[in-house]
């Protein structure tokens, strides 16, 4: 039996992660202390390690830049390095905002990056690293708009905010491919069991932009809910809308590396946010 650990536990991929795979050990230290990882390797001496901590906070990272390349360039780093003294193989997630979302159609893992912002610098950093570090050993998982029962989410908050305000407004000139972390988490440990190595795009695949999200988080949410305030959602501009970071205008992640090597259609956004909905309501999370 392979000993595999895992950095994040607590997150949304981590946490579903762990929920399918018991036997995977979490370990909950701050992983931008470079003792404290050095002793978890000593000690598990790992065959395969999960590195699911980030900093996720997109737009929190423009004013917190040192932690932001601590956390999610610094101790990935540091994890592949120990992982090639211990021969492990080494998981490391990603993200589309390593992308500038210029292309229009869907980015292949070939394609070539231009992050807008921290958080998605951060990300390319690591992964720059980690592929240098252990080549064929390492395993990197670009995913986008990751949504799940567990933890903070746009549709946790769209839920929220169903229950109390009139009028929503939601960008619709950004365009996405959401993810259910409950299946990133299945197809994360399929490319495990099949030794896949080298970068992966997990996501549905399929472009939505966030307005027509929310409008389908409302159809599938609203009859669970006593109370409804909201009458109107809204779609507007990110002008009309701004926040800190830039994100791109379109960062959907094709799916066809993955189709290739696991021969399985992903998840369609409309399924994935159904059973995260019907998980949220059954289990009253
Ligand atoms: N969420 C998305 O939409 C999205 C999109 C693309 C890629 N990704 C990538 O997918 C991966 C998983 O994301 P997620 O959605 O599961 O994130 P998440 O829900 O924000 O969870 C992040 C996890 O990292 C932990 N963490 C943060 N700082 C840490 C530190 N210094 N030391 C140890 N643990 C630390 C958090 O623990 P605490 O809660 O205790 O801080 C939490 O367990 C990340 O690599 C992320 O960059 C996510």
């Amino acid at each position: 039996m392979k000993k595999i650990i895992l950095f994040g536990g607590s997150g949304q991929v981590g946490s579903e992660i762990l929920k399918r795979f018991s036997s995977i050990r979490s370990i909950e230290i701050d992983v931008s202390d470079e003792e404290k990882l050095k002793k978890v390797f000593e000690e598990y001496q790992p065959d395969i390690v999960v590195n699911c901590a980030a900093h996720t906070g997109v737009d929190k990272q423009e004013d917190e830049q040192e932690l932001a390349f601590s956390v999610n360039s610094e101790a990935p780093k540091k994890m592949a390095e120990l992982c090639s003294q211990c021969n492990s193989k080494f998981v490391q997630f990603s993200t589309d905002y390593v992308f500038d979302g210029e292309k229009g159609t869907p980015y292949l893992e070939t394609d070539l990056t231009n992050p807008l912002g921290v958080y998605g610098k951060s990300k390319l950093k690591a992964e720059e690293s980690v592929l240098e570090i252990l080549g064929e050993k390492a395993l990197i998982i670009r995913t986008s708009s990751v949504h799940g029962v567990y933890g903070h989410n746009f549709v946790h908050t769209m839920i929220k905010l169903f229950q109390s305000k009139e009028v929503l407004k939601v960008v619709d000139d950004q365009i996405m491919s959401p993810t259910w972390a409950g299946w990133l988490a299945e197809v994360t440990l399929k490319l495990i069991d099949k030794g896949a190595a080298g970068l992966f795009h997990v996501s549905s695949g399929t472009p939505v932009s966030w307005y027509d999200f929310s409008k389908e988080i409302f159809n599938l949410s609203a009859n669970h809910l006593e109370t409804v305030v909201t009458k109107e959602i809204l779609p507007v501009t990110s002008e009309e809308y701004p926040s800190k970071a830039k994100r791109p205008k379109f960062s959907v992640l094709s799916a066809n590396k993955l189709i290739e090597v696991t021969h399985e259609k992903p998840i369609s956004w409309q399924e994935g946010l159904k059973k995260h909905v019907d998980e949220y309501f059954e289990g009253g999370i």
